[in-house]
C-alpha cells in the first residue's frame, strides 16, 4: 500500500501496537497500510454509509487481512464501546463534524486514547472544542498533496480546559515546527489576515483587534 503524503503524515502519527481506529475510511488505505507495516495489529475500518465501506472490504479482502481489519457501519464512532480502540484517525472530514463527534463521545476523555484528526475546513472550531472539553493537542503536522496543504492535530485528554487565545486557535502548535511546510501554513494564514486588514483599512473600518493579529503573525514569515 502506498499512501499519498497526507495519509502517510496521519500514519507517521500513529502509536505502534494499539487498536486503531479510521472514521470515515473509505478504501480502508489508512488501516491497510498500518496492519502490512506491522504498525498495528488490529484496526476497525469504519463509515457512515454502505458504498464506502464495500470499497473497504474490496482493500481489505484483496491484501488479505480480513482477520486484521473488521468492517464497521457507524456515525462517528456511536457503534463503537468504550476501551475498544487506542488509536482514533478521523480524516478527510470537515472540522465541525469531527467537533461534533468529539463532542458526543464521553470516552473519548480517557488519557489512553489518542486523537488524529484531519480536518479540511474550521480548523479553528475544532482546535476550540479540543480546549474546551479538555483535550492537550500535542502535536501538529502539515501535510502537502497536490498543492493543498493540510493540518493533522494529535490530541489526548488532560482533564481540565486549555486556556486559548484567538491566535492560539489560528496558529496552533505550528510556530513550535521548524519544518518548510509549517512555514509555510503559517505564510498563508498570515496572508489571509493581512488582505482582511488591507479591505477594512480601504474601507475606512475599526480594525485595531485584526492590526494586533497581523502583528502577531507576521512574526512567522518567511
Ligand atoms: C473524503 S472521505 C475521506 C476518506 C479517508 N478518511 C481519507 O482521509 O482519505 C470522507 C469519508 O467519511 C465518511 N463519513 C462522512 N460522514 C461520516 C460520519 N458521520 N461518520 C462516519 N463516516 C462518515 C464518508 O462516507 C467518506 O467515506
Amino acid at each position: 500500500m502506498k499512501l499519498d503524503s497526507r495519509l502517510m503524515a496521519i500514519a507517521n502519527l500513529v502509536r505502534k501496537d494499539k487498536i486503531f481506529a479510521d472514521i470515515g475510511t473509505d478504501h480502508a488505505y489508512l488501516p491497510v497500510y498500518l496492519v502490512e507495516n506491522g504498525i498495528i495489529q488490529k484496526a476497525i475500518a469504519a463509515d457512515l454509509r454502505v458504498g464506502p465501506l464495500d470499497n473497504a472490504k474490496e482493500t481489505v479482502v484483496s491484501y488479505g487481512f480480513t482477520d486484521k481489519i473488521e468492517l464497521r457501519l457507524s456515525d462517528g464512532l456511536d457503534n463503537f464501546m468504550e476501551n475498544e480502540v487506542q488509536e482514533i484517525a478521523v480524516a478527510g472530514m470537515g472540522g465541525l463534524l469531527i467537533s461534533s463527534f468529539i463532542e458526543r463521545t464521553k470516552w473519548l476523555k480517557n488519557s489512553d486514547v489518542h486523537l488524529i484528526l484531519q480536518p479540511m475546513t474550521h480548523v479553528e472550531e475544532l482546535r476550540k472544542t479540543l480546549f474546551d472539553n479538555g483535550f492537550v493537542i500535542d502535536n501538529e503536522v502539515v501535510a502537502e498533496d497536490d498543492d493543498k496543504l493540510y493540518i493533522i492535530i494529535s490530541a489526548c485528554y488532560y482533564g481540565d480546559a486549555t486556556a486559548f487565545t484567538h491566535l492560539d486557535l489560528i496558529v496552533g502548535r505550528l510556530p513550535l515546527n521548524q519544518d518548510e511546510l509549517s512555514k509555510k501554513y503559517l505564510s498563508k494564514i498570515y496572508n489571509k489576515y493581512y488582505k482582511k486588514l488591507v479591505a477594512l483599512k480601504n474601507a475606512n473600518k475599526e480594525c485595531t483587534d485584526l492590526e494586533k493579529l497581523v502583528g502577531e503573525l507576521s512574526k512567522w514569515q518567511l
